[in-house]
């Protein structure tokens, strides 16, 4: 069914297979900075060789190498004395850009760094025809791409895709795949958010409960069934192990991919308090969730909840790299400090006015535990109210006011509006998609994810400076396989790779549209379970008519 859905559109995108070709609509996904055509093609034949320049550029180019071998069946070997396919840095082109020059004869890739020269790898992928993503050698195949200039370089430091893992458990092999998908359309940020009430995720060492009690639960709701409640009767869970996030860890910095931790607090945390009742705030015992929404657990603020939680972080600090790491604090009703002793005699004690400040105070000294360990802390944009922890970077997800206002006190903020970046809302009429988010009433099509500009119109240049990039969330109550994830996940991910990649001012949605059609078959050939978007007027080009 898909393939045959797929080849109308590839009829209707591209069928004049003789016109020029249309340089903006080069089919790669996001936008380059600018394209300029050239004449003629450069085929890949048993003697096309790498050359490379210095040991780190060769293991990139290695890896890429080793990638496309699979399906063209071709050596492609790198060396450092000769090869027509000439790859190397060039500090002054800047941060992860790069410059890709394709001609009859040669190819020539300068990248800034080596993400650059990743980036341009890519693109280059893109441009050959779709088999190229095959595991398995494609014969019959022309594997030639056009002469073509590219100057590119991104519009954001930050270009994030997250995945939510707490609601239902995806295994490392999966998360590898959405990594590795991602990164070809030049996102860099792996946000994984691993810890939820319905299921903690992450091995540590210190609090072995936590992967025996917190990552269970004994059954799911089925589908919204609040009300009466029914529940599936299948227990659910799993955890990554720590060798598996370090495994993780070096396969996302491989494609230039940093993986930012989320470890909820103080909310979202009724399986932790399943596990460690002491550190909730009431004596009860508790069960990991199984139903979704705001739940009212939530971390007492004890001296033993610090240093439950420093020493979390510091096994998670361990793991990951990063230079920044989430700890969540979106969504946290009060009512249990509001009710409990040691909650309220920290409020008197440190003269706060209330359990907002309460919650300012809490995230204010896990702040000073990461600065004092060399990270930063980003937070969903609750961390505004209170008062803000120094350096903290705002993740604004109930619309773009949160991020606007901690622009304006300067700090960095990661626009993530719900309207626009919440793949796991219906992205079409619900009469025919599979069960989705429906909160609020909206859907989120693809024009609408393309329609997003991350820089509010309020925010003067200086402050706008803080607006370090956005990202895409996959949440997944209702997303419980790897096929479901990449069905919201994309085509979705493509529109937002070009928001934050690309030119603002060269963003068009037919142009888009048009290069979906020649990037469709990549994520096809990739097996990625992608939704068909509906035909659009595509323009057709002749550029794509040899992919
Ligand atoms: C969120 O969607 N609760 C950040």
């Amino acid at each position: 069914m898909k393939s045959l859905v797929f080849s109308a559109l590839i009829l209707f995108g591209l069928g004049c297979g003789t016109a020029e070709m249309n340089s903006p609509d080069v089919p790669i996904i996001p936008l380059p900075v600018s394209v300029t055509a050239g004449a003629g093609y450069f085929a890949f034949t048993d003697a096309t060789a790498f050359k490379t320049d210095s040991e780190e550029v060769a293991a990139v180019v290695e890896r890429f190498a080793s990638e496309i071998r699979v399906s063209t069946g071709l050596p492609l070997m790198v060396a450092f004395d000769e090869g027509d396919i000439e790859v190397g840095l060039q500090a002054d082109l800047g941060v992860e850009s790069y410059q890709l020059t394709i001609d009859s004869d040669r190819i020539a890739l300068k990248g800034g760094d080596l993400a650059g020269i990743f980036y341009g790898l890519q693109s280059l992928r893109q441009l050959l025809p779709a088999q190229i993503e095959a595991n398995v050698v494609a014969s019959n195949v022309d594997w030639s791409v056009p002469a073509i200039t590219i100057s590119d370089a991104p519009r954001f430091p930050y270009r994030g895709m997250h995945l939510d893992v707490g609601r239902y458990f995806f295994d490392v092999a999966f998360v590898k795949k959405y990594i590795d998908t991602m990164s070809r359309y030049k996102f860099n940020r792996f946000h994984w958010h691993l810890t939820e009430d319905q299921g903690w995720r992450i091995e540590i060492k210190k609090y072995p409960l936590l992967t025996e009690v917190a990552a269970w639960r004994k059954e799911t709701i089925v589908e919204k069934n609040f009300d009466p409640y029914i529940g599936d009767g299948i227990p659910h869970g799993g955890f990554y192990t720590q060798d598996e996030i370090r495994e993780v860890v070096a396969y996302a910095a491989e494609r230039f991919v940093t993986i930012i931790p989320e470890i909820e607090m103080p909310g979202h945390s009724t399986a932790v308090i399943a596990a460690y009742p002491q550190l909730g705030c009431r004596s009860e015992k508790i069960e990991v969730a199984v139903t979704w929404g705001v739940k009212d657990e939530i971390l007492c603020p004890s001296e033993e909840t610090f240093t439950f939680l420093t020493d979390v972080l510091t096994e998670v600090l361990d793991l990951f790299p990063s230079p920044k790491i989430h700890i969540g604090a979106d969504e946290v009703p009060k009512t249990n400090w509001k009710n409990n002793a040691v909650a309220q005699s920290i409020i008197k004690r440190e003269n706060l006015a209330d359990e907002e400040e309460l919650q300012s105070w809490f995230i204010k000294r896990i702040e000073a535990f990461l600065s004092a360990n060399g990270r930063t802390l980003i937070g969903w944009d609750e961390i505004l109210e209170g008062g803000l922890a120094p350096n903290a970077t705002v993740m604004s997800w109930r619309g773009v006011v949160g991020g606007i206002e901690a622009a304006r006190q300067g700090h960095d903020v990661i626009m993530t509006p719900t309207k626009y970046a919440y793949f796991d809302f219906y992205q079409a009429d619900p009469a025919s998609e599979p069960l989705a988010m429906n909160w609020a009433g909206f859907t989120i099509p693809l024009d609408t994810v393309y329609s997003f500009e991350p820089i509010p119109e309020e925010l003067t240049a200086s402050e706008a400076k803080h607006i370090i990039g956005a990202q895409a969330n996959v949440w997944t109550e209702y997303i419980s396989t790897p096929e479901y994830v990449e069905y919201m996940a994309y085509p979705r991910a493509l529109a937002m790779a070009e928001v934050v990649w690309s030119p603002k001012e060269k963003r068009n949605i037919d142009s888009f549209y048009t290069r979906l059609v020649g990037n469709l078959p990549h994520l096809e050939s990739m097996g990625v379970n992608y939704r068909i978007p509906e035909s659009r007027n595509a323009n057709p080009t002749g550029f794509a008519a040899n992919q």
